[in-house]
């Protein structure tokens, strides 16, 4: 999926709706890459994202820090921003691993730095600035990244902005 954000409050809202359809799969690992050069909107993204999950404290960008842990309800988010990083094999000493289990949701910035130590992705968003503005890829590489990009078109194309039911009933995939 392809979409066209002309300000930074759409690429927020575009990170809420994400949000907002991400699959009833609390229990799960679910794994998000951002892609694309500084200032493309990756930090902007994940703060919509954030704040559509309830969190209320500022987003910082994880630059500096790498890694900023984020309790929203059932789930932890996971951001993190590989940017300064220069060797893949730094990211044993970060203690990622740790957090790659269940309950919890990752958004990795500059994914390509963590090479293959990073779990695989569910979905991968490519920001690109152009004279046009900023545009946003949306792909899915897994069943529930599929699952997810779905209800996302689904919410798009029907009333819109209250996006995910959270009327339970299992996710996709579920028996
Ligand atoms: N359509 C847009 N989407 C995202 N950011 C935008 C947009 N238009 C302007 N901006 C600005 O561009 C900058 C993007 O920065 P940021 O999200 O930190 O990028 P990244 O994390 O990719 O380096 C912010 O200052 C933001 O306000
Ligand atoms: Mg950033």
């Amino acid at each position: 999926m392809r979409t066209h954000a002309r300000t930074a409050q759409e690429t927020e809202d575009l990170g809420a709706r994400l949000a907002r359809a991400r699959p009833a799969r609390d229990e799960a690992l679910a794994i998000l890459y951002l892609q694309g050069e500084l200032g493309a909107g990756k930090t902007t993204f994940a703060r919509g994202f954030l704040r559509a999950l309830g969190v209320t404290e500022e987003v910082r960008s994880p630059t500096y820090t790498l890694l900023e842990l984020y309790p929203a309800g059932a789930i932890t988010v996971v951001h993190v921003d590989l940017y300064r990083v220069r060797d893949a094999a730094e990211l044993d000493t970060l203690g990622l691993r740790e957090w790659a289990r269940g309950g919890h949701l990752w958004l990795i910035e500059w994914p390509e730095r963590g090479a293959s130590r990073l779990p695989s992705a569910d979905l991968t968003l490519a920001f690109t600035v152009s004279d046009a503005g900023h545009d946003i890829e949306v792909s899915a590489s897994s069943p529930p990244g599929r699952a997810w990009l779905a209800q996302l078109a689904i919410a798009r194309s029907g009333s819109g902005a209250s996006g995910r039911s959270d009327a339970g009933g299992g996710g996709p995939g579920s028996s």
